[in-house]
């Protein structure tokens, strides 16, 4: 067992509501209910095992009902996993609110992941993989040290930093190879690097600005490989050399964004794997991913298997390989 993919991060227990508008403060409102298997860095583990390609994950969670679960569907989908069970923590859990355009809110009570620790991750682990999947969901001080370790051991290191927060350091970048925020998470980090020029920097400026001053705003961070995730409108790359978009899959029937981030972040790290790093068709396949795991409700379960997405490559005459 030599898993390629490493994923160093979160699992949490996703309470899901749907409902057709967010209730206003102090409003109480009849909604629908799901639970089950989420957390990003879970997600993502399952988003890349299901494509077939061998995935590691390390996580904390408690010693609870939530924990057992976890293992138990880790186990079922082939992900070969190491949990820290913590006895005096709760496994994490997220509030999840789904409206009917499929826009989620979410309230993550990170529990057991804020003591995920480095020294989690067993050396044979770190001596097979190939590229480490990272996100901002446990305790940062451990996922840069996590990032530093994956660089010792040679490894491609992605972080994708989600959700984004206030004690976020821009430090952490330094260890990472590959960058994938979304376009929220981008803003922050814009404010952050260069206050003074991109104060009124927003959401809305990505799209106004032209690919070029796009791609130098990238090269300001240091990390070699950018990738700003765009939700319908697929995800723009930005590399040492080059620019390019690499547009979504369209005409689907989307249900619930939830998750769709980790979705890609799992397909294109299996995408790294399976086109021998080719950043392009990696790009492809992760946005093929996330746009099949967005016409399901859900997160972990949503995520498509490898014959869906080879029927839908060949339906779109996408020819990855
Ligand atoms: O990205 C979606 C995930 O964010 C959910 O599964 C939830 O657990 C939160 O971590």
């Amino acid at each position: 067992m030599t898993p390629p993919i490493l994923v160093f991060g979160s699992y949490m227990h996703d309470l899901s509501f749907s409902m057709r508008d967010f209730p206003k403060p102090g409003q109480t409102i009849i909604g629908d209910f799901k639970s089950g298997p989420g957390g990003k860095g879970s997600n993502q583990a399952v988003a890349a095992a299901r494509t077939s390609v061998h995935t590691a994950f390390v996580g904390a969670t408690g010693e609870d009902a939530f924990a057992d679960l976890a293992k138990n569907f880790h186990q079922e989908e082939g992900v070969h996993s190491k949990w820290a069970r913590r006895e005096d923590l709760a496994t994490g859990t997220a509030a999840i609110f789904v409206n009917d355009k499929g826009e989620n809110e979410i309230v993550v009570a990170l529990g057991a992941n804020n003591s995920l620790s480095s020294n989690d991750i067993p050396e044979e682990f770190l001596s097979a993989a190939d590229i480490m999947v990272t996100q901002l969901e446990c305790n940062l001080d451990a996922t840069e040290q996590a990032l530093k370790k994956g660089k010792a051991h040679g490894i491609t290191t992605l972080l994708n930093p989600a959700p984004m927060r206030d004690d976020f350091q821009a430090s952490i970048l330094e260890w990472v190879d590959i960058l994938v925020p979304n376009e929220t998470e981008f803003v922050h980090m814009v404010q952050l690097r260069v206050p003074e020029s991109h104060a009124s920097f927003s959401e809305e400026s990505i799209p106004a600005l032209e690919e070029t001053d796009l791609h130098d705003l990238c090269r300001q961070f240091g990390v070699p490989t950018f990738i700003i995730t765009l939700g319908s409108q697929g995800c723009f790359v930005s590399t040492q050399d080059r620019y390019f978009t690499v547009p979504a899959i369209t005409d689907i029937n989307v249900l619930d964004t939830t998750g769709a981030g980790d979705a890609f972040v799992g397909g294109f790290a299996s995408g790294l794997i399976q086109f021998g790093g080719d950043l392009e068709k990696a790009a492809q396949y992760g946005n093929l991913v996330a746009g099949l795991s967005v016409t399901r409700f859900g997160t972990a379960p949503s995520m498509p298997k490898e014959s869906e997405i080879q029927s839908e490559m060949s339906r779109r005459d996408l020819l990855l390989k």
